[in-house]
């Protein structure tokens, strides 16, 4: 369905070395590697926000070079309007389209109800908690039923228990509306545990550097010795990149060698990378 073909991108220097990727309808796919190896920066180019270097984005054989409703999209930031009640946040992309105030309301109070917060329909964004602000993010992204949802760190900034919530949370929106979805993140428990598909990126440039598939069914339980294992198969391969982040920020006072591999099995690994 949606074809990544040889594209490339340079800011100052090469962000993208060619990058070769189609997903089917309905995958759940992970871009997961250290910051700044260029995650973002495809994700943008698939959402028309950026434009490659060179190659091109194709949906369905069409060539994309701008935005369009067919993907939604979801940062880090949740970036409701807060002059804006709950409702009428997830109705506006449908009040632009021109739809009418009743018609967009019910849609609206559909999505709602999707991501279990019909109950704060009336509330104002800055009554809501971090994870409520989310859940009213992907409710508006998936306001014009997009096909493909593109999903930028969206827990990065959520507490540890929340962002297990979401987790729970979006492999059930997954599940009943069947979308396409793409999510980056910097974790690789969270990626271990939403996606079907990981693309683990190499830095400079970046690439997609290795596949992995995640055949466990849904929905996934946190701690599961199957994602355990997977996990530490994914971290061996990131090692090389940590090692290369690590050495580029700290410098030759940096021995990942002599201090030994920086993790320990009851932290977190997501938090290393
Ligand atoms: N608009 C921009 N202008 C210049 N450099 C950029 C821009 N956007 C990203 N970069 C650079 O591209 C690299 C990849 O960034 P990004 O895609 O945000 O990485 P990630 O999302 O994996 O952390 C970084 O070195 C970043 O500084
Ligand atoms: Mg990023």
């Amino acid at each position: 369905m949606l074809e990544i073909c040889q594209v490339t991108k340079y800011f100052q220097h090469q962000v993208l070395a060619p990058v070769d990727l189609q997903v089917e309808q309905g995958e759940f796919i992970a871009f997961l590697g250290p910051s700044g190896c260029g995650k973002s920066t495809l994700l943008n180019i698939i959402a028309g926000l950026e434009q490659p270097t060179s190659g091109e984005v194709r949906l369905d054989g069409q060539v994309l070079t701008a935005p369009g409703p067919e993907r939604g999209m979801v940062f880090q930031e949740p970036g409701l309007f807060p002059w804006l009640n709950v409702l009428e946040n997830v109705a506006f992309p449908l009040r632009r389209q021109g739809l009418t105030e009743a018609v967009a309301r019910e849609r609206a109070l559909e999505l709602l109800k999707l991501v279990h917060l019909s109950r704060y329909a009336h509330s104002w964004p800055h009554e809501l908690s971090g994870g409520m602000k989310q859940r009213v993010a992907i409710a508006r992204a998936l306001a014009l039923n997009p096909r493909i949802l593109l999903m930028d760190e969206p827990f990065a900034a959520l507490d540890e228990q929340t962002r297990m919530a979401m987790h729970v949370e979006l492999q059930d929106i997954w599940q009943q509306t069947g979308k396409t979805i793409i999510f980056v993140t910097h974790n690789i428990r969270e990626a271990v545990r939403l996606a079907d598909r990981i693309l683990v990126f190499a830095t400079r440039p970046g690439r997609i550097k290795a596949e992995f598939k995640v055949q466990a069914p849904h929905p996934r339980l946190e701690g599961d010795g199957l994602l355990l294992q997977l996990e530490n198969q994914i971290l061996r391969e990131l090692r090389e990149e940590m090692e290369k982040v690590l050495k580029e920020e700290l410098g030759d006072d940096y021995h990942l060698k002599k201090s030994g591999f920086p993790w320990h099995p009851d932290r977190d690994l997501g938090s290393y990378i």
